[in-house]
């Protein structure tokens, strides 16, 4: 009988701190690599970015299959975002020469014309650059509107460090400036339905001229786009209040309630889980979103749903979803329980590279669940919503909802089970950790070897942020406390519209189509795959009516297809503005 029982305490004993022990060692082995690993990939001094511009962070040294030796605005943003919070965190104190850098290497990279568009055009959102700082000018996805608003955030973390720090000239004169031209871009640009987006003729023909996701696939609204858009307006704000710089703060506070009011429709219900890219087919279930939880953290929001904190139900019920949704297509999770933490990759229709679990992807469900737990013993209980029971019944199927104190058993067991998940998550990433601990981008889901980009600053970062939210550490607060809606915000997308009919003289030959598209939603955003088809009935004038918002300027060509070959009319782009009411028509002859 005693024999039996010691057994039962040793193996108990053994499955508790065992676990949490590898863990710790994990955290303690891994993390100096991580670091090491990240400063390798800035230049001008890192060991594996030669050729860098200094405070440019390379995503990879590598060349071929896949070449990331470039420089993107986005990775940039989210590694020194990191460094910034070592240095301000007081966590590392010899990192300012080489936030410095960034700020400088920025500052250029902001000028740079490149197929984006310039400074004031839309170049801020030009996804990457190469090495030396100049333009890439091969075609991509591009733009991406997470950049600009990414790299505020960065360099407002720094700038509200030195306002604290007596040293408000440096961010008057340094770094507002370069912030401002960002905001601007995010506050003007974030939504295209509300603004005219000039692009050129050539970046249509190549069809790079919509917005991508953060994984540079879809063109279209990204949940992390659109919440990274409103933190940075949020903070932005914030910090031009403080620093006097007030003109600003109206536009931004106004679009900022405008982004919260979008990024609620992101949320589907019947689901339970946040549509991550609200096209491109997909099921929309992606990593994007716990990454957008964990990069909008602000531990004084509490479990906030409006900006799907971590812990908040919605982030919760998601995290689950996203979860589930890889149990059964990598053969590395076979036979693990439902209940238990697996490999997670990007979105589960992934193919790039045939699809595979992502460190940085697996670390940020982590990350979610420790964040959460701050939040948790911070505030002292925990509350299960209908939204979050299903969540919650995973580690307790008897969870009910309702709010539980710190002293409720039911807080203790959901709490420890929490940490447990999470810790497992993390034993994953260090069980496809190879022995060097080096962290390419993914990991086979077979055989759990490395794939892809080695060295991918961004999979560094991800453990250094996911290591500092196990200890406890959050970043700092941006706002997100109390935030709702604006009543009116939302109306600002539907105002009035008008039925606009186009009417276009053009001689074709048989077989030969003429489409319409332009710079609004309704003109389907300049694509030539889905321009709206005109009706011949009054041959040689095409026309179609379309309904588009009212007072608005727009540009807008007509396209010839023949065989599947585009013919675009000549430039400049026409220009219109549609009245504030009725109907409107336009007589064109093509050009
Ligand atoms: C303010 O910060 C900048 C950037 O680190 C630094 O170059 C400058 O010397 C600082 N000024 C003062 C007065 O501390
Ligand atoms: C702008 O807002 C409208 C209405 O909410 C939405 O349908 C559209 O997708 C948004 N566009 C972008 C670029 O986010």
């Amino acid at each position: 009988m005693r024999l039996v029982l010691l057994s039962v305490l040793c193996h108990y004993g053994a499955v508790v701190f065992s676990q949490s022990s590898v863990v710790n060692f994990y955290v303690a082995t891994e993390s100096p690599i991580a670091k090491a690993g990240l400063l390798a990939n800035i230049g001008p001094s890192g060991s594996k970015s030669s050729g860098a511009k200094a405070g440019l962070v390379i995503a990879s040294p590598s060349t071929t299959n896949p070449d990331y030796l470039f420089t993107w605005t986005r990775d940039s943003a989210l590694v020194f975002k990191t460094i910034i919070d070592q240095f301000t965190g007081g966590q590392d104190t010899t990192l300012r020469p080489l936030i410095d850098l960034y700020v400088t290497a920025q500052a250029a990279l902001q000028q740079v014309s490149n197929p984006s568009g310039t400074v004031l055009t839309g170049g801020l959102a030009e996804p990457k650059f190469n090495i030396d700082g100049t333009a890439f000018t091969g075609p991509w996805g591009r733009p991406q509107r997470d950049g600009p608003a990414l790299r505020a955030t960065a360099f407002i973390t720094y700038a509200n460090w030195l306002v604290a720090n007596t040293n408000e000239t440096f961010v008057t004169t340094t770094l507002w400036p370069i912030i401002k031209l960002d905001l601007d871009y995010v506050m003007n640009l974030w939504n295209q339905t509300t603004q005219v987006f000039l692009i050129s003729t050539s970046a249509l023909l190549t069809g790079v001229y919509d917005r991508f996701d953060l994984w540079e696939e879809v063109d279209s609204s990204s949940f992390f786009t659109t919440a990274a858009q409103h933190r940075a307006l949020r903070q932005g704000s914030a910090l031009a209040t403080s620093i006097g710089q007030t003109s600003v703060v109206a536009g931004y506070n106004t679009q900022a309630g405008n982004i919260l009011c979008f990024l609620q429709s992101y949320w589907n219900p019947s689901g339970g889980f946040i549509t991550a890219n609200t096209g491109g087919g997909r099921s929309g279930i992606d990593a994007n979103t716990a990454l957008a939880s964990i990069h909008t953290f602000d531990p004084t929001a509490g479990c906030d749903a409006t900006t799907f904190q971590p812990c908040s139900d919605k982030a919760l019920s998601n995290l689950k979803v996203y979860v589930d949704s890889f149990r059964s297509i990598y053969g590395i999770n076979s036979g693990i329980s439902a209940n238990a933490a697996v490999a997670t990759g990007r979105y589960p229709e992934d193919v790039y590279f045939n699809g595979n679990p992502w460190y940085l992807t697996t670390a940020a469900v982590a990350e979610q669940l420790y964040d959460s737990l701050i939040v948790w013993k911070q505030q002292g209980s925990l509350t299960i919503t209908t939204t979050s029971l299903a969540f919650f019944k995973q580690f307790m199927p008897s969870a009910t909802t309702g709010t539980f104190a710190s002293s409720t058993s039911a807080f203790t067991t959901l709490t420890s089970s929490v940490q447990t998940f999470a810790d497992d998550f993390l034993s994953i990433v260090s069980k496809y950790t190879p022995s060097n601990g080096g962290f390419s981008e993914q990991f086979d889901k077979n055989a759990g070897t490395p794939l892809s980009a080695a060295d991918l600053t961004w999979s560094y970062a991800s453990a250094l942020t996911v290591f500092s939210a196990r200890q406890g550490f959050s970043s700092a607060v941006w706002g997100a406390k109390g935030l709702t809606v604006p009543s009116g915000a939302c109306q600002s997308f539907v105002g009035p519209t008008v039925q606009v009919t186009f009417n276009v003289v053009a001689t074709t030959q048989f077989g030969e189509n003429i489409f319409l598209t332009g710079s609004l939603d309704a003109l389907q955003n300049w694509s030539p795959t889905s321009a709206i088809p005109l009706n011949a009935n009054n041959y040689p004038t095409w026309s179609v009516v379309v309904t588009l918002p009212a007072n608005t300027d727009f540009q807008y060509k007509y396209i010839r297809v023949f065989n599947s070959v585009v013919t675009w009319e000549s430039d400049p782009n026409n220009e219109q503005t549609t009245p504030a009411s009725g109907s409107f028509v336009i007589d064109d002859t093509w050009r």
